[in-house]
């Protein structure tokens, strides 16, 4: 017996007593949750109260590799942006939700690949979950990142289902698991082929409506745990423990995301508010909470974010039609700091990596260090042994170029020094093919200055990873004004392979990051030559957002490579720019920064533990620092940072806000929750940051005085984004 319906969200067909709800989003190339998706569930289980006794219900996605990824978030955004009362469409999801779990035969998900957000908190309204062993397979809840908390049951259910401390790490690191780790979880019962999923679920339903025990199987129902008076008794022996966790939670919350994003404390409260008063309140809770999130300025620039990096991830500034060149083989010359993880990052994509240094010692010390990381991965489960092993083989060295000639990509990181590297540029084009693309690992070198060493240009970019690579998300690209199409189109192909953001810029002096980074360093080098305090003024910008302060960031750039760029700097836009003195006295007096444990900070520890009071013997006004107030020297920072951004955007440096955007979150740390240096401009308002700066230049310096883009967007009452 079989019923069709072919409706653009999901479809329901019966067969030999099973019905299968087909997930499917027409013209989409995943699913989402959605207003209209709710609105078509309802619509499938009235259909199924009128259809023959059936004994289960499989519910799977018409995507491959794609279960649910979340819920739409084109509608979370619109709701983000146009504030309504959206408890209503909350209720309705959880009514949905209820009506699952309460059918009179059990309800199987059956997950094959990704199964995020509002997609997990679907499977786990159901009576089970059965997971395919496809790499894409993966579950999680990350609604945190976006601003939110999970609004459909999932900070009840999934700590029920792992246990709280397992589904308090989940919800509050936006953590995804794969197949095998759900499995031991205990967040899905069981892993499969993709093949036999469909079947493998079915006959789950089939087994558990035989035994007809799967409404007390279905741990996640929170409300049947509370009911029962045995857990009662079990939980109220277990409450100073859960206090004491619950405590630690908002404890290490308040130390890594600060006072600046209030959802995964939200959610800490909306898992408390279940476990003390039941699965009612605690849907109550997390409904008032994701109600109110929803509408917060951090919401909004977290969710405006994650459409901006898509954005940034599938688009780029050369003709759409540009093929790359294949590339399967990459060299690396350089096995040092950036080399060395520059070559693990490869050989993790499956990049075949030849190594050349100039000894056998900086060879091994660079594969040591790609050995040490690989290894961290198999020791975190990231990877199995032999894969790592698979790994570590895809990586070799050599101190002759020998096997360099089959390789289609080199990326040097040699010293920062244009002789060496030009050098290196002549050395490489002897013996690669006439396609094979050279990259700069450079910070700050000019690519028109490298590019004239080339007998190639036009395969000569700049690929500007960050430190440390297998971390750090950004990937600067950088063209110079022969560079090919093609050449950029190879090196975003990589990069991207590679896990990175990628955003294309074009020459200029320090590029864009690292005139952004040198400008906003300068400025504190100002504050602090005035006499603020190294601790006043890294604390000033941590409290702003960043993830370390200025003077922390050039222990850990280095002082002597934070001072060659700033010179770089100071010679190109001397007009303008003017550097304190304060860094240079630093740096005179042997201080490098964390590389020779003498810098700002001490470092005893082999952490930065405290402020080198010994460093104010070398600056005015010695050991008595002045009071600088917190707003003047967050206020000068972020603005100095913003006055170079519009520079590189007046200059055609970089071409689109956006990419300035993504370019100060991913690589330079700036605070997300603010949504990009420019959309935080835009919503102070550029009149404003224009009067401000204007003020600023008077009293310290013309450095601050505004670029003329600011200006115009001022008096025109324009902002960066439209
Ligand atoms: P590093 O000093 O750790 O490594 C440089 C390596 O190049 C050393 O192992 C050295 O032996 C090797 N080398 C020197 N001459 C060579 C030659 N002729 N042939 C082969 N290898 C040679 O330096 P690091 O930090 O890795 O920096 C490398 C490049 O990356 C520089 O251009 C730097 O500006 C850039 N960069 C550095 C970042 C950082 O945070 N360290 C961040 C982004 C870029």
């Amino acid at each position: 017996m079989s019923q069709d319906t072919q409706p653009e969200y999901a479809s329901l067909r019966i067969e030999e007593g099973i019905a299968y709800i087909c997930i499917d989003v027409a013209d989409k190339s995943v699913n989402t949750l959605s207003t209209p998706m709710t609105g078509r569930f309802e619509e499938i289980l009235d259909e199924l109260q009128d259809t023959p006794p059936i004994e289960g219900v499989v519910i799977y996605s018409g995507k491959a590799g794609h279960f649910v990824v979340g819920f739409d978030i084109n509608e979370l955004q619109e709701l983000a942006n146009n504030p309504q009362d959206i408890l209503p469409m909350l209720k309705r999801g959880h009514a949905l939700a209820a009506r699952l779990e309460s059918l009179k035969v059990p309800v199987v998900a059956a997950i094959d690949g990704t199964c995020l957000g509002g997609g997990l908190e679907l499977a786990m309204a159901c009576h089970a979950r059965i997971v395919t062993n496809n790499k894409r397979s993966k579950l999680g809840l990350p609604e945190v990142q976006l601003g939110v908390i999970p609004g459909l049951g999932g900070t009840q259910r999934l700590p029920q289902l792992v246990g709280l401390q397992t589904g308090l790490d989940m919800i509050l690191g936006s953590k995804q698991v794969d197949a095998q780790k759900a499995k031991r979880l205990g967040l899905v019962d069981d892993v499969v082929h993709p093949g036999i999923l469909l079947q493998v679920a079915a006959e789950t339903a089939r087994k558990l409506y035989a035994a007809g025990d799967w409404q007390e199987r279905h741990k996640s129902s929170i409300s049947e745990y509370f009911s029962n008076p045995a857990e009662m008794v079990n939980l109220a022996a277990k409450t100073p423990a859960r206090k004491l966790i619950f405590n630690q939670a908002r404890e290490l919350t308040r130390k890594k995301a600060g006072s600046h994003y209030p959802a995964p404390f939200r959610a800490i409260d909306a898992i408390e508010a279940g476990y003390r008063g039941g699965f009612e309140a605690g849907i109550e809770a997390e409904s008032r909470a994701f109600d109110e999130l929803v509408k917060t300025d951090v919401a909004r620039n977290l969710i405006n974010l994650f459409f901006m990096k898509q954005e940034v991830d599938k688009t780029s500034p050369i003709p759409w039609n540009t093929k790359a060149y294949p590339v399967d083989k990459i060299g690396v010359v350089g096995a040092g700091l950036m080399g060395a993880g520059i070559a693990q990052v490869a050989a993790y994509q499956g990049y075949a990596v030849r190594i050349k240094d100039v000894s056998d010692e900086s060879i091994g010390r660079g594969l040591q260090y790609c050995k040490d990381l690989i290894d961290k991965l198999v020791r975190r489960k990231k990877i199995s042994e032999p894969m790592g092993d698979v790994m570590f083989g895809h990586i070799s060295g050599t101190t002759e170029y020998t096997g360099f000639a089959q390789t289609q990509m080199v990326i040097e990181a040699v010293f920062e020094d244009l002789d060496l590297k030009k050098s290196i540029i002549k050395d490489l084009e002897e013996r690669l093919g006439d396609n094979a693309i050279v990259a700069s690992n450079t910070s700050t070198l000019p690519i028109t200055e490298l590019a004239k060493a080339s007998k190639r240009p036009e395969n000569l970019l700049g690929m500007h990873f960050f430190s440390p690579v297998h971390k750090m998300p950004l990937l600067e690209i950088i063209r110079h004004p022969k560079t090919s199409s093609k050449a950029v189109a190879t090196a975003l192909e990589v990069g991207r392979k590679m896990g990175k953001t990628c955003i294309v810029v074009n020459d200029g002096p320090g590029f864009f990051t690292s005139r952004v980074i040198g400008a906003y360093i300068n400025e504190a080098g100002w504050i602090l030559q005035e006499g603020a305090s190294i601790e006043a003024i890294d604390k000033a910008m941590t409290d702003w957002g960043f993830p370390v302060g200025p003077m922390k960031l050039v222990d850990e750039v280095g002082l002597d490579v934070a001072l060659k760029a700033a010179g770089t700097l100071q010679d190109a836009f001397s007009k303008r720019w003017s550097s304190p003195t304060a860094l240079k006295a630093v740096a005179a007096d042997g201080r490098k920064g964390r590389k020779n444990k003498k810098g700002f900070y001490r470092y005893a520890s082999g952490e930065a533990d405290a402020v080198d009071e010994t460093v104010y013997d070398l600056l005015p006004g010695g050991r008595e620092r002045q009071d600088i107030d917190a707003s003047v020297i967050q206020q000068r920072c972020w603005l100095a940072m913003l006055n170079e951004c519009a520079y590189c955007l007046q200059e055609g440096i970089v071409e689109h806000p956006r990419d300035i955007d993504i370019g100060v979150i991913f690589g330079l740390g700036f605070p997300p929750f603010r949504g990009g240096i420019l959309r935080h401009a835009d919503s102070v308002g550029l009149a404003r940051v224009a009067a401000d700066m204007t003020k600023l230049a008077e009293e310290f310096g013309s450095r601050l005085k505004p670029a003329q883009i600011i200006v115009d967007k001022a008096e025109k009452n324009a902002s960066f984004y439209a």
